[in-house]
């Protein structure tokens, strides 16, 4: 296997005090990996006077992957590059249980779902706007009847679900299904949309993926309208396995998804294009742990076993992930988030102790 080249993005606040030790983590598992660190965000900004480089984007177009910690600004522009600017069209947040975490349910056991989130689209394009400038078009609305001006002064914004789109987000969720399919237990992929509201758009995304179910025979599928699905996350989320939204159905509710097996803390992210791939924590910058060195690096930490796996070293990602359930099993090195009082550095030691 020829050398990998990961780019590492620390991000602001509390992220990096996540990413740095879980990055000396890695660097001990004697990977031919090879870590670059571009100036990006405020470091950028004194480098180079920029928040992103041209050599940062040049980094990142020279590597097979990013490592992402969490920005609230300062690294945004590098965010957005590794989203639209490479396409990184599915967002896969896998909310898998384990022993130790603090559940709010009462049986949290064998909660193991994937939320597939489309990334690119719906009402992440980006387009709003003055409803005056609507009345051109003499749009009315289907549940009013009557033009959307006439609700002005106000705003806009547009949702956008198109064919291609939604297809490929739709067979990223297929195949990841029938990877996850184990003896006796089948793949499944569940589908949430609006779609007795939107039967256009979110009708049409429901549609997309209604038809690519019928080229994975293997695979069982089911639909759901989202507002129910959302109710059923909480009361029977051990049914779920791979769960496929669009963007921002996919936002929320993947942050719901950690909620219910143990916080954002534990809710690992993966963004997959076709021809690269960045990895970050589904959490924020938490600025309230900012310099204690509290942050719980579980979220970076099974993100980066996403990493590894998606560069091929399969065996030092379950390495990883082993690690991390012994120390939640085991329960007595726990981060505030956790309930215990441990420092982001014990937790990432007593991982590392548990490599074996
Ligand atoms: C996430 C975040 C981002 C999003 C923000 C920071 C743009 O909430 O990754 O889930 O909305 O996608
Ligand atoms: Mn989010």
């Amino acid at each position: 296997m020829t050398r990998k080249r990961v780019v590492v993005i620390e991000g602001e606040d509390a992220a990096p005090e996540a990413v740095r030790p879980s990055v000396a983590l890695l660097e001990r598992l004697g990977l031919d990996i090879e870590w670059i660190h571009p100036p990006v965000g405020q470091r950028g900004i004194d480098a180079c006077g920029s928040a992103f480089p041209d050599a940062a984007r040049a980094a990142i177009d020279a590597s097979d992957a990013t490592l992402f910690g969490a920005t609230s600004g300062r690294s945004v522009a590098a965010l957005l590059y590794l989203r639209w600017g490479k396409k990184t069209y599915a967002n896969l947040r896998p909310a898998r249980y384990l022993a130790g975490y603090r559940s709010p349910l009462a049986r949290p056991e064998g909660v193991d779902l994937a939320i597939v989130r489309e990334n690119l689209e719906d009402l992440y394009v980006g387009v709003e706007g003055d409803l005056e400038t609507l009345a051109a078009l003499r749009l009315e609305s289907a549940t009013a009847r009557r033009p959307i001006a006439d609700l002005a002064p106000g705003r806009f914004a547009l949702k956008v679900i198109s064919e291609a789109g939604t297809d490929r987000v739709a067979r990223f969720a297929f195949e990841l299904a029938r990877r996850r399919a184990r003896r006796g237990r089948p793949g499944r992929v569940t589908c949430a949309t609006k779609h007795n509201m939107l039967p256009r758009s979110d009708g049409l995304f429901r549609e997309r993926v209604s038809a690519m179910a019928r080229g994975y025979p293997d695979v069982a599928f089911e639909s759901f309208i989202v507002d129910d699905f959302a109710q059923r996350l909480v009361t029977e989320p051990q049914r779920f396995d791979v769960v496929v939204l669009p963007n921002l159905y996919g936002d929320i509710l993947s942050d719901l998804a950690g909620g219910v097996i143990g916080g954002l803390g534990v809710a690992p992210s993966g963004c997959y294009g076709d021809g690269y791939a960045y990895f970050e924590s589904a959490h924020g910058t938490a600025p309230d742990l900012a310099g204690q060195n509290a942050i719980n690096p579980t979220a970076t930490l099974l993100s980066a076993a996403l990493l590894l796996e998606y560069l091929g070293f399969e065996a030092a990602a379950q390495r990883l992930s082993g690690a991390i359930e012994r120390v939640y099993a085991e329960g007595r090195v726990r981060t505030r988030d956790q309930g215990g009082n441990a420092s982001t550095t014990d937790f990432c030691a007593a991982v590392e102790r548990q490599l074996g």
